[in-house]
C-alpha cells in the first residue's frame, strides 16, 4: 500500500463486477484499498460485492460488502447510514453503476428509458442526498462520478437514453462542484473512453452490433488512438487521484479516460 487515501472512508455504488474479470468499480475499490482506504462495497449483488470485499480482504484490506439498489431512496439512505454508524464518516463517494439499453425514442419501451435514468442519474442524485450533509459536516469529501465518453458525442450505438443519462451527470457533477466548492467537498467525472470489461464483453446487444465477440475485440482495439481498449485499471487510477488530497484543486471536472478518442478529428 503506497498511502495515497491512507484511513479514508470510500463508499463505492456498484463496486461488484457484472461478470468474471475487472470492472471498473471492482478495480476501483481494490486499488483504493490499496492506497490505504476502508472500502464499502455496495452493490445490488451482493455476491459481487463479497466478491470484491474478499479479494481487498486477502490483500489485508479493509472492506465491508452490502447490498443496496441505488434507484431505492431507502436502499441508498440505509447503506449511507451504515457507513457512518461503522465508520463515523465518508471521504469517498464513487458512484459507479451505470447500464445501457439499445434504441432510440421509437423502439426504447419508456420503462426501459426511465430505468436508464434512474440507475444512471437518480443514482448519483441519491447518494449525494445522503452523503453531503455528512461531507459538509466534516467539511471535506470526494465525490466521483462515472459517466461516459458518449455523454460528449454520439458513438456507433442507438443509445439514446445512455448518452442523454450520462451528459445530465455530467452536468450533476458540476452543479454539486459549485454548490459545495467552499464547504470542502469536490465532485468530478472521470468519462471512461473503450474499456474492455465484463460489462461490455457481457451486453448481448453489443457482441451481436460487432457480429462476435472477436470482432467486438478487434473493432474496438482498433477504434482507439492508442491501439488497445483501456483496462478498468486506467479508471482506478483516475479515481484515486480525484479521490485524493493531490486532487484538492480539482473540482467540477469531466475528466475523458479514453486514449484520446474524444479528441480525435475525423
Ligand atoms: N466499459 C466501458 O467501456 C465503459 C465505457 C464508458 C463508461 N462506462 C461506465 O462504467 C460503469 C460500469 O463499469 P463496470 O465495469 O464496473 O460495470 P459492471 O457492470 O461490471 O459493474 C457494475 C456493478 O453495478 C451493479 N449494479 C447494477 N445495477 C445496480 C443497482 N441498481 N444498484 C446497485 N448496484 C447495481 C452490478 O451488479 C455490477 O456489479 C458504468 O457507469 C458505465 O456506464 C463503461
Amino acid at each position: 500500500m503506497s498511502g495515497r487515501l491512507q484511513d479514508k472512508v470510500a463508499l463505492i455504488f456498484g463496486a461488484g463486477s457484472s461478470g468474471p474479470g475487472w470492472g471498473n468499480g471492482k478495480a476501483t475499490a481494490v486499488r483504493f484499498a490499496r492506497e490505504g482506504a476502508r472500502i464499502v462495497a455496495v452493490d445490488i449483488n451482493l455476491e459481487a460485492a463479497k466478491e470484491t470485499a474478499d479479494i481487498i480482504a486477502g490483500e489485508g484490506g479493509d472492506a465491508l460488502p452490502v447490498a443496496a439498489d441505488v434507484t431505492q431512496a431507502d436502499q441508498v439512505e440505509a447503506a449511507v447510514q451504515g457507513v457512518l454508524e461503522a465508520h463515523g464518516r465518508i471521504d469517498v463517494l464513487h458512484n459507479n453503476v451505470g447500464i445501457g439499453n439499445f434504441g432510440g425514442p421509437v423502439e426504447l419501451p419508456l420503462e426501459e428509458w426511465h430505468k436508464v435514468m434512474d440507475v444512471n442519474l437518480t443514482s448519483a442524485f441519491l447518494t449525494c442526498k445522503y452523503v453531503l450533509p455528512g461531507m459538509e459536516a466534516q467539511g471535506s469529501g470526494a465525490i466521483i462520478n462515472i459517466s461516459s465518453i458518449a455523454s460528449l458525442g454520439v458513438g456507433m450505438f442507438p443509445y439514446s437514453a445512455y448518452y442523454a443519462s450520462k451528459a445530465a451527470l455530467n452536468h450533476l457533477t458540476r452543479a454539486v462542484a459549485i454548490e459545495y466548492a467552499d464547504k470542502g467537498i469536490r465532485a468530478n467525472a472521470i468519462l471512461p473512453g473503450l474499456i474492455d470489461t465484463p460489462m461490455v464483453r457481457g451486453s448481448e446487444d453489443m457482441v451481436q452490433h460487432y457480429g462476435s465477440m472477436d470482432e467486438l475485440e478487434k473493432a474496438r482495439h482498433a477504434a482507439s488512438p492508442t491501439g488497445r481498449m483501456g483496462e478498468a485499471w486506467d479508471i482506478a487510477a483516475a479515481a484515486v487521484f480525484l479521490a485524493s488530497d493531490e486532487a484538492k484543486y480539482v473540482n467540477g471536472v469531466t475528466l475523458a479516460v479514453d486514449g484520446g478518442l474524444s479528441v480525435r478529428m475525423r
